[in-house]
């Protein structure tokens, strides 16, 4: 299968891109898509979203709106996995949120979208339980 092979290269390349900032999200216990997923945050979204997930990236100085907490369970579970979905394709105008949120739609494909809400969901800790 062409898919789990791409998958596996993302992985690799997360693995190898991500260790600067944190243990390799692999150590055998997260799944490919995990790895994948983080490895675009890294890439994508931790300049504002934080390095940390937490929303204190190093883009966010003078930013009107500050970037949403992605570690907060809380506050990450009042947000429903289609809205989520729709503010990573189309941005944060799309929900009636900031504009500062950028439209993801021409660098992610729908599945790494998907595979993104999936992580934002592992990383808020918001399914346990589950
Ligand atoms: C240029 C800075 C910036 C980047 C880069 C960025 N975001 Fe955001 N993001 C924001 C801001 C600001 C908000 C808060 C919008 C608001 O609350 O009005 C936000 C909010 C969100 C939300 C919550 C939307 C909601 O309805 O509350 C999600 C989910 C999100 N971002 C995901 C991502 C993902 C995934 C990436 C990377 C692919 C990313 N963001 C990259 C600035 C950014």
């Amino acid at each position: 299968m062409m898919l789990r092979y791409g998958i596996a290269a993302l992985a690799l390349a997360a693995m190898t891109g991500a260790i600067a900032f944190h243990q390799p999200a692999t150590a055998g216990t997260e799944s490919p898509k995990i790895a994948a997923s983080a490895h675009v945050y890294d890439t994508y979204c931790a300049q504002c979203h934080g390095v940390q997930r937490n929303g204190k990236g190093v883009n966010t100085i003078g930013l009107s709106v500050q970037p949403r907490d992605h570690s907060d369970t809380v506050g990450m579970s009042s947000l429903p996995r289609e809205q989520m979905i729709k503010a990573i394709t189309d941005g944060g105008a799309s929900v009636n949120k900031s504009a500062l949120m950028p439209a993801w739609s021409a660098v992610l494909s729908k599945e790494q979208i998907e595979d993104m809400a999936d992580y934002l969901t592992y990383v808020c800790k918001c399914n346990q339980g589950k």
